[in-house]
């Protein structure tokens, strides 16, 4: 018996594992579940009972033993390998610089947009950029024979006359009127499409930031009011006009310039030697548009508008190509890490 535990001890003592994996068997043969120190606890059966406490202290130092050794081979191992990779590191490299993001312009001038109208108790919506006939164009009031109905215009969905990507941000209005009750004062920013042609001054996708405000006696001077602290807060000045235009779901309809003057070459090129840069399309909710989302026309007036984010951007930032918005070249948008 004893000789057999002496055996054991002498074959721990001689065992050389030369990597992890000959280490790791080492493990499972003298300290793993089904170790070969263990079966040698129960011979203790078999010794005289003199001799079973020199026994009983045999067999456990065969097991510190393997575990003492086990601790030795794993640190000489490990640090081996710590050496090994020493050499291969040089710390002398430069470390890997994190690169810092910024925001993107769009997101940048939509925010302030957004902003403003939320400073004045607007809240806001989203609604899906993939709109029903209904939502785009029959419940805004917007006529069968309408240009934008036309496939040139529209992007439909492939062998679908129903489903369209959104032309304008307008639909959430329907969305928001045929589920929420008066007072309803939100604002919806969002990507729009069109079919058209690209270049530096028309892109098939751009944003748009829609507005509306329905409720009791709402008047086109509260419009004008709105539109004014909002030219104030974005562009500086609350000189604006309203010159008179037409949208299927706004009656009497409006569109708004701001003045931007013409002291220098920018603003007179931008407003095309007017003085004058159009922002936005506005106008008191058509009561047929009220009447096909639920809301009656004889109680309730609202005023709405819509404006395009790009058109702005470029402004702000003077870019010139509109293109350069949906590139995202490194190149480009980090010229904009400093703007919040
Ligand atoms: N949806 C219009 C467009 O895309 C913009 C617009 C004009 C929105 C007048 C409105 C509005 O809410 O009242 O050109």
């Amino acid at each position: 018996m004893f000789a057999k535990v002496n055996q054991v001890i002498e074959e721990i003592g001689a065992a050389d594992p030369k990597s992890m994996e000959e280490l790791e068997l080492f493990r499972i043969k003298y300290l793993g579940s089904k170790n070969t120190i263990k079966p040698l606890f129960g011979e203790i059966r078999n010794v005289p009972n003199e001799q079973k406490k020199e026994y009983g202290q045999l067999v456990n130092q065969a097991k510190i033993t393997a575990e003492n050794k086990f601790a030795e081979l794993k640190e000489t191992l490990e640090s081996a390998a710590d050496e090994a990779s020493a050499q291969t590191l040089d710390l002398t490299m430069p470390g890997e610089p994190v690169a810092l993001g910024s925001r993107h312009p769009i997101a940048t001038t939509l925010n302030r947009i957004v902003t403003i109208f939320q400073r004045m108790g607007f809240a806001v919506v989203e609604g899906p950029e993939i709109e029903d006939d209904w939502h785009n164009f029959t419940a805004m009031n917007t006529p069968e024979d309408h240009p934008a109905r036309d496939m040139q215009d529209t992007f439909y969905l492939k062998n679908n006359t129903e489903l369209l990507l959104r032309t304008h941000t307008s639909p959430v209005q329907a969305r928001v009127m045929e589920t929420q009750k008066p007072p309803i004062r939100i604002i919806a920013p969002g990507r729009v499409y069109r079919n058209e042609t690209i270049s530096a001054r028309s892109h098939a996708q751009f944003h748009q930031v829609e507005g509306l405000y329905v409720d009791e006696g709402v008047s086109f001077a509260d419009m004008k009011q709105t539109l004014m602290y909002f030219a104030q807060e974005m562009f500086g000045t609350p000189k604006i006009r309203l010159r008179p235009s037409y949208f299927p779901f706004t009656e009497p309809s409006a569109e708004m310039d701001v003045w931007i003057g013409m002291d220098n070459e920018k603003n007179y090129r931008l407003s095309k030697g007017t003085g004058w840069l159009e922002i936005l399309g506005c106008g008191m909710v058509d009561p047929n548009v009220l009447t096909n989302c639920g809301i009656d026309p004889e109680k309730y007036s609202g005023f709405a508008f819509g404006m395009g984010i790009e058109r702005q951007a470029m402004r702000l930032y003077d870019i010139h190509d509109i293109r350069l918005f949906f590139e995202n070249d490194v190149r480009f948008l980090k010229q904009f890490s400093s703007v919040i």
